[in-house]
Order: C-alpha cells, then structure tokens, then sequence
C-alpha cells in the first residue's frame, strides 16, 4: 500500500524458487542441529552471511563472528545487557529507529539522543551532552530516516574515541544494498577492522520482514560474552528458515533478488521524486539520497501553518495512504514537520496517482 516505509516488495519474491530450497532444506534436516541448536545460528547460514558481508560490504569477518538474532530489537537488548551496567548511558541519534530506543529502554540502560546534523551523529555534541557514556548507536551508512551518510571525519573521529576510552559502536546498516548511484559506503566496522565495532544487519529489507532474521557481527572478544547472554536470556532466531536462507543465498538466488530490486526500487525513487516535484513542489522541500527504500518531505511554511505532521498522517490514513509523521521519529526539539514516504513495494503505475492524492488531500 502507498507509501508504506520499510516493506519491500514481495510481488517479485522469487516464492518458486524459495519454495523449493525451503522444502529441500527439511527433507533431510541435519539432525544434530535440531536439539538445542547451533549456538549463534545455523552454521552454514552463518558462513553464507559471512561470505555476503566480505563481497557485498568489503567486511573481513569470519562465520564464527556472526550471531543470528530474531530481530534488531533483540540484538540490542543482549549488545546492552553485555556491554553496560543498568542505568549506564548509550548515546543514540536523534532521529532514531523506534525499536533501538525501546530495545534500550527495555534493556534498563539510558538513552541520549544526540541530534544529527548533515554530517550524521557529532561526537563533539555528545561528549558535551552525556560525557560519560561508553556505548553509541548508529546508523552510518544512511542515518535512519533520514538518509544522510556520516562523514568520513567524524567516522574516523568516533573510532578514534571508542579506541581510547574502551567504549564501543555498534553500526545498524540496515539497508545499504539499496543505493542507485555510486559505489556502496565502506561499513564503519571495516574501517575498524572491528576492534570497537559492533556490526548489525537484518534480512528484513532484502527477503522479508516476517522472517524474523536480523544478525550481529561481532568483535571476536565479544562473541562468547554474547552467546552466553542469548542463551541466559532465552533468545534464540527460530531454525525453521535458517538452513533454506543458506542453500538460497548458496545458489545465487539472494544475490539475484537483490539485484532485481535494486533495479525496481531505484525506478520507483525516481518517480515519486518527480511525482512529489511535479504535485507538491510548493508544499514540500524534499531530503533524498539516490538510496533506501524511503524518502523524506519536509513541509514547507505554507503546509505547517496548515496542519501538523501528525494530523497530516492520519487524514491520509483514512483514505488509505499510509506515511509516517517525521516528527515522531524525534525526541528533542524542534520536532522537524514532514512525512517519510516508502516507494519500495508501491508500482510505478500506483505512485503518481497516489501522490496526485496525497497532495490534493493535504491542500484541503
Ligand atoms: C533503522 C533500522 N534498523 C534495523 C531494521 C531491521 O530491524 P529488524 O531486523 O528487527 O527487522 C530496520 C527495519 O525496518 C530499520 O529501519
């Protein structure tokens, strides 16, 4: 449904294909894997993710430092348990990903929002903020949502200070396959050759949502400290997928299904580009980056005075345009104004029409 952000397109799911490898995989299961199961996740999925993260990101790390989790949420919650005492301080961006703030929240740990500016999240900032604090989040690649890349001083700044005061970064790149021009960024935790690095990805944007697959790549001193805390706390990601999603991303399937969207999903960027140019042009200053699955309108003066951001969302959901409120994703003020738009999963055909819409309802 337009413009939902975060939902792929499943209509090109290779479902046939997937099908299969997934009944192949449980015809002959191995059968030592399915007692208490392989530490840390099925171990030929967690060298096909080792193996991806090495061609696809530049990221030099071996399968016994992947841990598979059953979502970003809950590799937060155990990276807090191990790395920070109760009541400790996290540094997080403002705007953050809801369900990194509530991971923390939940794990008893304090977050700090930082406010980012175009250059990302400003260590400078933080250190005056919340001097004492040992743990950061971040989204370096394309800063969740709204889109900026971190540059490369303040990359080089943040490992810098990780390595002097032992503190550590954990980097969500979670959509980085989804960049239209240019060569993908080097992930932070190469360039750390992951001394202070925690790296986090998810299977979420490029297979499913409902998978439920999300993984940590961690610094190899941190990996039993982690499995010991999975398995205290219970969590484990479920095996049912796990073996399949190995002899898929084995076959060239994954890699194929990455491509094909890229494709699709760059095509569709483009056209709600020109559509919200071409229908809101007076309404919107629009903040995008040739990449990811969403983009963000700012409202201009004339819309603010009108409705909030808020109110916006809702009337369009009620004639079934779904849009998040930009301000939402914020905890410090002031509260930006804007909608984020998804593209990912809506047609080509279906976006211009649906911005001709959104805009007409906006202006009543
Ligand atoms: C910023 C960010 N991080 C991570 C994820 C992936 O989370 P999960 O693996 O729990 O689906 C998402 C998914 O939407 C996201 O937007």
């Amino acid at each position: 449904m337009a413009f939902d952000a975060g939902k792929p397109d499943l209509d090109c799911f290779p479902f046939e294909q997937w099908s299969r490898i997934l009944a192949k995989s449980w015809r002959r299961p191995a059968i030592d894997q399915l007692y208490e199961g392989e530490n840390g996740g099925y171990a030929a999925l967690k060298f096909e993710v080792s193996a991806y993260l090495r061609s696809a990101r530049g990221l030099e790390c071996s399968p016994d430092q992947v841990i598979l989790t059953s979502s970003t949420h809950e590799a937060l919650e155990v990276l807090s348990q191990v790395l920070l005492d109760e009541g400790e301080e996290v540094w997080i961006e403002d705007p953050v990903y809801h369900s990194a703030l509530q991971a923390f929240i939940r794990a008893s740990v304090i977050p700090v929002s930082i406010r980012v500016d175009d250059e990302g999240f400003s260590l400078e900032q933080a250190i005056e903020k919340s001097p004492h604090a040992r743990l950061v989040f971040i989204t370096p690649s394309r800063q969740y949502p709204l889109g900026q890349t971190m540059s490369l001083s303040r990359r080089l700044a943040l490992i810098e200070w990780a390595r002097a005061n032992n503190a550590w970064l954990i980097e969500d790149d979670y959509d980085s396959e989804y960049r239209y021009r240019g060569q993908p960024l080097q992930p932070l935790a190469a360039r750390d050759g992951f001394e202070r690095t925690v790296y986090l990805g998810s299977f979420s944007k490029v297979m499913f949502p409902a998978l439920r697959l999300s993984y940590i790549i961690a610094p190899k001193a941190l990996v039993e400290p982690l499995l010991a805390a999975m398995q205290s706390s219970g969590k484990q990601a479920s095996i049912l997928a796990q073996p399949a999603l190995a002899a898929f991303m084995a076959s060239g399937d994954f890699a194929r299904h990455i491509r094909r969207t890229r494709r699709l999903y760059a095509k569709r960027y483009s056209v709600l580009v020109a559509a919200l140019e071409k229908y809101g042009g007076d309404l919107f200053e629009l903040q995008h980056y040739d990449s990811g699955m969403h983009i963000v309108a700012h409202f201009k003066p004339v819309l603010t005075s009108k409705i909030s951001d808020i109110e916006a969302a809702k009337r369009l959901r009620k004639h079934h345009l779904i849009t998040a409120a930009l301000s939402q994703f914020f905890r410090t003020k002031p509260k930006p104004q804007g909608l984020v738009l998804g593209f990912a999963a809506v047609p080509e055909k279906a976006i211009d029409v649906n911005v001709k819409r959104l805009t007409d309802l906006l202006r009543q």
